[in-house]
């Protein structure tokens, strides 16, 4: 159900891509539904080129013939698709989940638009029940993990900080070498002084929080698609 949700907001998403756009492609299992349907209307003839926010999006996209670039060739995009893990109000977003966030978030912010594509369950009342997945330097990390939760604190949230770890056992390591921290505040009342403290965290590479950076989400609900915007 689900499933067929995800796909159903991707198609619909499609219709936001025009020819010859400049495409930042997002990461994650509802992405990965608009990666393929993209890859098909490209084996079609549609042509757009296209920045992946993963290594995992990179090797789907290039195993669907998608074009693609790097953010240093096309350092200005016209839209980003991408998935969340999170729809609050005014279209704040928890993102990570799949430990993509921190190219998300470059690619996104370089992004004229962004459209978010998920299914009806993500979108909530207030951020949080979600943990928070925040990208940390391994330099320092029992330091960086008080910090979190001092400023956390500060702002009247607790919480388990608990390190991503793969099936195995072995440390959650992202794309760009560093761990991830996910933090169970439950309820993030105010996203955005918790965002502005996480980055005052030397130790802090970035935060799963995208505020005031989608544009538009399109939710496939069982009775239809809605869009919602900021
Ligand atoms: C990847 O790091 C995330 O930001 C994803 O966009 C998010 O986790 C949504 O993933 P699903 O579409 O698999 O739920």
């Amino acid at each position: 159900m689900s499933a067929d949700l995800k796909k159903q907001a991707a198609a619909a998403a499609l219709d936001f891509v025009e020819p010859g756009m400049r495409l930042g492609i997002g990461t994650g299992s509802t992405a990965d539904e608009f990666t393929r349907l993209l890859g098909a209307k490209v084996a079609g003839g549609f042509d757009v080129v296209g920045v992946p926010t993963s290594e995992r999006t990179a090797a789907l996209a290039r195993s669907l013939g998608i074009r693609l670039a790097t953010l240093d060739e096309l350092p200005e995009l016209d839209l980003t698709i991408d998935g969340a893990d999170e729809i609050g109000p005014a279209l704040a977003l928890i993102k990570g989940g799949g430990g993509a966030h921190l190219r998300e978030k470059i690619v996104a912010a370089a992004s004229a638009r962004m459209v978010v594509i998920a299914d009806a369950s993500k979108v909530v009342e207030t951020l949080g029940a979600f943990p928070l997945p925040i990208e940390v330097n391994a330099f320092g990390l029992r330091s960086t993990t008080l910090k979190i939760e001092k400023a956390a604190a500060a702002l009247g949230l607790s919480g388990a900080l608990v390190k991503r770890v793969r099936a195995d056992g072995s440390d959650f390591v992202t794309d760009g070498g560093h761990l991830i921290l996910d933090a169970s505040f439950r309820r993030i009342p105010d996203p955005m002084s918790l965002a502005r403290a996480l980055v005052d965290i030397p130790g802090v590479v970035e935060h799963g929080l995208f505020l005031g950076i989608a544009t538009a989400a399109v939710v496939a609900r069982a009775d239809g698609i809605d869009v919602l915007t900021p």
